[in-house]
């Protein structure tokens, strides 16, 4: 178990990617602070990580409130006097073409995808940097290295995300603070169900979410969409002692698609 005695935070744990890096992280032996939007979801995850035998809480928090974060933050310190682990997972995608888009839309996508990563990473930092120790990662996304139609909200939000995170480890590196993203390609997860369905709707001319998913397997070099679990391999690797030389990095976990457009 190389996790274990750490304690970690992941938001965005109620389903999804966030899930799957949650019990991930338990099963390397951490103690796991799972947090979302959805109260209901992030119990249940939370009773998955207490099957495993490893300690855990479930915490209701808004990346973009700093009141909420700061809550996340303390209940987590009363609980296990520590955070050793932060994967700053929480995120949203919307499909619009630019002529379109409403500015409700940017916002939300650059709230919670951008600003909710500087008010987690933010909150956490301070309480890392008293114990000189610890490491953080942020879910990107491909689309922080390209671009593409109807999403440059979300791609110029993955962006940001990459380019903070190369700042954010120069900053953090003389606490001994590790800071890296990961950039992963087509996962399913409900975010995928969603883009897939706005996708066929979009094309139009009778386009199925059958022909969009095998057109994402066909772009991707290894033939298949991937599973949260893939990227959750890179998620513990990168929170684990494994990685202790690496910091200010996005790796990306796509299959071999290379999104440079
Ligand atoms: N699925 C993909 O193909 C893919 C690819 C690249 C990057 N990503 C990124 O991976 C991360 C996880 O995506 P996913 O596919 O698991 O999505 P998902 O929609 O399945 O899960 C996202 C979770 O984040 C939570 N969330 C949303 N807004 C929140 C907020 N303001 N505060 C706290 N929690 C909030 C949701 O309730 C949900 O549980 C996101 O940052 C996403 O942009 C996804």
């Amino acid at each position: 178990m190389r996790l274990k005695n750490k304690t970690a935070i992941v938001t965005g744990s109620g389903r999804g990617m966030g899930k799957a890096f949650a019990l991930a992280l338990a099963k390397e032996g951490a103690n796991v602070v799972v947090s979302d939007i959805n109260l209901v979801e992030v119990k249940q995850v939370s009773e998955e990580i207490k099957k495993l035998g490893c300690e855990t809480l479930a915490v209701k928090a808004d990346v973009t409130s700093k009141k909420e974060v700061d809550d996340l933050v303390q209940k987590t310190l009363k609980k296990f006097g520590s955070i050793d682990i932060l994967v700053s997972n929480a995120g949203v995608s919307s499909m619009e073409y630019v002529i379109d888009m409403p500015e409700e839309k940017w916002d939300f996508n650059m709230d919670i995808n951008l600003k909710g990563t500087f008010i987690v990473t933010k909150a956490v930092a301070k309480e890392m940097i008293k114990k000189q120790t610890g490491k953080i990662i942020c879910i990107a996304s491909m689309a922080g290295k390209g671009g593409a139609a109807t999403q440059a909200h979300y791609h110029a939000s993955k962006h940001g995300v990459v380019a903070y995170v190369k700042s954010l480890a120069m900053e953090l590196a003389s606490s001994r603070i590790t800071v890296n993203s990961v950039c992963p390609g087509a996962i399913k997860t409900s975010m995928q169900d969603r883009e897939v369905k706005w996708s066929a709707e979009i094309r139009g001319a009778g386009a199925t979410s059958k022909e969009i998913r095998e057109e994402l397997s066909n772009f991707t070099p290894l033939g298949r969409i991937g599973q949260p679990e893939d990227v959750a391999k890179v998620v513990v690797f990168l929170a684990s002692d494994d990685a202790a030389f690496m910091t200010g990095q996005a790796i990306n976990v796509t299959g071999g698609q290379v999104n440079t457009m």
